[in-house]
């Protein structure tokens, strides 16, 4: 399944290059969507998350282009194209996808790195508007792909991963933190990755071999994301300001309730989700790894009623979409909204004997926003960005 899906995607992207430049791409390079298991909302406080890239990809197909201009072809956006110069500044553009490209290219730039013309080719299969990381695998894949085509080796998976970050931050315009492009550049087959947000370091944890991580579309595409997004981060900003720490990693749930006089209700129940949040994601990166399916279960039902309640980042289509999976499942797994919030998928960890049953008990349960069928997504635990 994973290697035909691939298959498939590298014919789309190098036949759209050979028809629009009329010769083969010197470079092919793949880089994951992710899940995130549990950790929401906390990367961008210096804390912890525990994502999981998976085997839905973008690719990019690259090859030396003339001079200093770059030209771009998008296959999954009626083959739109692009062009630009490297030499000129950034210029934002109203299609997004072209934002990226330009973004990843200014922000290589930025970091000192001479790049040469190329012709690109763009393709994936990464749900897009579901949360899982459409936009940080094409980030990463394009940061990979002008960096080999250029200079080799010169940039190592986390710094790709920052590149790709840089650009949303400062040319996309999303103020995300680093989860979605390090799990993206860094993850490893068949494990999520605990990654400390603060020192990059990150820890493998294997998912047993019976459990398997499915992904379950809402149907809710996720509205007004950023302005959202943006106004929790500030929120967290103001409640570390109020405690006086550097970021809300640095605060323990103790420390949290004796000063919260003074603090703003609202602010007060944003923190309390970050701090209780790192705490259970710590302790499930714990229990996954022990191969406590129980705690890590209960763990996840925890963090959907802290993003429901102290967060507010959850929609009422997703609650009840969650509830209906514990229903089904009745602790022998876990699940929980995943990704930004307002919409997207719901991620469950689940015995690999009880997905079918699970299929069909959320198809009679549950119906999109759209009067359809939600979507499931059996994904495995896969590697980071690669040359093919
Ligand atoms: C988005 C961002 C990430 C992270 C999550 C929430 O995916 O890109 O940096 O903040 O939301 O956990």
């Amino acid at each position: 399944m994973t290697a035909e899906r691939r298959a498939l995607l590298q014919q789309r992207v190098t036949q759209a290059f050979i028809k629009t430049y009329g010769t083969e791409p010197a470079i092919l390079v793949a880089a994951p969507g992710r899940v995130n298991l549990i950790g929401e909302h906390t990367d961008y406080n210096d804390g912890f998350v525990l994502p999981c890239a998976i085997d839905y990809e973008t690719m990019v197909a690259i090859g030396p282009g003339s001079g200093s201009q770059v030209d771009v072809v998008a296959c999954d956006f009626d083959s739109d194209r692009d062009s630009f110069d490297l030499t000129e500044p950034f210029a934002k553009q109203s299609t997004e996808w072209k934002n990226h490209v330009r973004g990843i290219a200014a922000s290589l730039i930025d970091k000192g790195l001479s790049l040469l013309g190329a012709n690109i080719a763009i393709g994936g299969n990464v749900p897009q508007g579901a949360g899982l990381s459409s936009s940080a695998s094409l980030g990463v894949a394009l940061a990979k792909a002008f960096t080999e085509l250029s200079q080799p080796g010169a940039l190592n998976e986390t710094d790709l991963a920052l590149t790709a970050q840089h650009s949303e931050n400062h040319y996309v315009g999303c103020a995300c933190g680093i989860m979605d492009q390090l799990v993206s550049a860094r993850g490893l087959a068949g494990s999520a990755l605990q990654i400390d947000c603060r020192s990059l370091a990150t820890k493998p944890i294997p998912i047993p071999d019976h459990m398997v991580i499915v992904v379950i579309h809402s149907g809710v595409q996720r509205g007004l994301v950023d302005s959202a997004y943006n106004e929790r981060r500030i929120q967290c900003e103001q409640a570390a300001t109020h405690y006086g720490v550097a970021a809300l990693r640095d605060l323990t749930i103790e420390q949290l309730e004796a000063g919260r006089a003074g603090l703003d209700p609202v602010a007060y129940r944003r923190a309390r989700h970050v701090v209780t949040e790192n705490a259970r994601t710590l302790a499930a990166g714990a229990a996954l790894a022990a191969g406590d399916q129980d705690t890590v279960s209960t763990l996840m039902a925890q963090s959907h009623v802290s993003m429901r309640d102290d967060f507010e980042i959850t929609v009422p289509a997703i609650d009840r979409l969650v509830d209906i999976t514990a229903e089904f499942l009745r602790g022998a797994g876990g699940g929980r909204m995943t990704g930004g919030g307002f919409g997207g998928c719901v991620v469950a960890i689940v015995p690999k004997t009880k997905v079918a049953a699970l299929e069909t008990w959320i198809n009679q349960h549950y119906q999109t926003p759209d009067q359809a069928i939600a979507q499931l997504f059996v994904c495995e635990p896969s590697g980071g960005v690669s040359i093919l």
